[in-house]
């Protein structure tokens, strides 16, 4: 993705042409970028060699999924819903992880039934669901269980999940009588310990304090996990000033934590995939001026791209074409909803704009279109995929009709 004679292209197409040609706002992933994503991510950990499951909940388009699938990833679910995505996209069941603090009976049901690789338990009476329906079946079911390490991930604490103080996994106490539990049970087989302390997180060091706690873990229970499932969360460059999570180190704590066992490690990316391979294209409806600033008014919403308005983070808004008239207008991109939070980004410095112009908002593969919403009844986005320079249409627009 890059400007070409000051247009900028997902590769060979220019945003402009694709926004007038398929509307907007307007979804669009790069399977080149996709593409060498999980192939710098497996190399990053080559000498680990991991089960990488992409988190499905970053992004649960099924026509993207099958190019992950493809690619060699299998999946981390968090609902009956994305196990049958992950499974209609061809993905091996043995490599479904199916994690969450409140699968329903059925959910687990459904799970067991698939014998996908891993469930990944959160409480002790999940277990014992688990461990009922098992019996009811005859069968030996393979479980993880989710550790809570009370770590902090230096993250934005909305999307921090290994402290204390929050919902997932279980304390350490918890997990060593579970697991003395689950040792025992003649229908389940403990077979991993699980963690995921965070999303979006930019330094090694919360993941060397995760390894830490869950080594002197497995000593203290002196059980033979199969697997290790460090979960997720490797952030990305959002605000391009190359902070980056340092890979190399991180790769190394795991080899190193690697010597004194044989467990294969599962890591649960999303964001690191495909977060950096999606934009959104949206068209400059009115330009407001008020006192101090201008408002860009965009027909994309926080119903489209909720994150700014969830947790006030940024995402790069830079122009479909450029012009070269750099201004010192104060601009506030905003959306059409009926809410002040409705807002993206203001800038100080820019180029100026005027009705009709397309920008783009960058790197919102990931959670962008898993978390958009119909608020005030607007339907979704189209999403596209450029792959080989080709088109596809990987979700319509949703209709008006679909919706009321
Ligand atoms: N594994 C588990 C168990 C998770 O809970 C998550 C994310 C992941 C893997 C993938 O994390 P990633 O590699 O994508 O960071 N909506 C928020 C992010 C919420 C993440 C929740 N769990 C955002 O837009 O930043």
């Amino acid at each position: 993705m890059e400007y070409k004679k000051k247009k900028f292209h997902v590769e060979n197409i220019s945003t402009e042409k694709l926004a007038k040609k398929f509307d907007t706002p307007l979804y669009c992933y790069s399977f080149l970028k996709l593409k060498k994503n999980i192939t710098n991510f497996k190399n990053y950990f080559k000498k680990i060699n991991p089960l990488v499951c992409f988190s499905l909940k970053s992004n649960s388009n099924v026509k993207l999924l099958k190019e992950i699938k493809n690619l060699n990833c299998g999946a981390d679910v968090v609902s009956k819903g994305e196990m049958m995505r992950a499974i209609k996209a061809g993905i091996n069941n043995k490599k479904i992880v199916f994690s969450g603090t409140g699968k329903t009976f059925s959910e687990l049901q459904y799970a067991i039934n698939k014998n996908i690789l891993l469930i990944n338990v959160e409480t002790k009476s999940e277990l014992l669901i688990i461990e009922k329906i098992a019996k009811q079946k005859k069968k030996k079911v393979d479980i993880g269980i989710r550790l809570n390490p009370n770590i902090d991930a230096k993250t934005l604490k909305q999307i921090s999940t290994g402290k204390e103080g929050d919902k997932f996994g279980l304390t350490e106490k918890e997990f060593i009588k579970i697991t003395k539990y689950a040792q025992i049970s003649k229908f389940l087989s403990l077979k991993c310990i699980s963690v995921h302390i965070g999303s979006q997180i930019l330094s090694h060091k919360p993941y060397e304090k995760m390894l830490k706690t869950i080594d002197h873990l497995i000593k203290k229970t002196n059980h033979k996990f199969d697997f290790i499932d460090l979960g997720g969360g490797m952030g990305i460059d959002y605000e391009k000033n190359n902070k980056m999570l340092n890979y190399k180190i991180y790769s190394s704590l795991i080899t190193k934590f690697l010597k004194k066992r044989k467990s294969k490690i599962i890591l649960e990316p999303g964001r690191a995939i495909i977060g950096n391979a999606g934009i959104l294209i949206s068209k400059i409806l009115y330009i407001k001026k008020n006192k101090n600033k201008n408002f860009v008014i965009l027909d994309a919403a926080m119903n489209d791209l909720m994150r700014p308005a969830l947790y006030g983070t940024k995402h790069q808004i830079i122009p479909s074409v450029k012009n070269n008239k750099i201004t010192n207008k104060i601009f506030e991109f905003v959306g059409p909803i009926c809410e002040s939070t409705d807002k993206f980004l203001t800038t100080k410095k820019y180029q100026n704009l005027k009705e009709g112009d397309f920008i783009i908002i960058c790197d919102v593969g990931a959670y962008g279109m898993s978390l958009s919403s119909n608020y005030n009844v607007r339907p979704n986005p189209a999403e596209i995929l450029i792959k080989n320079s080709k088109i596809q249409i990987i979700k319509k627009r949703q209709k008006l009709n679909d919706i009321n």
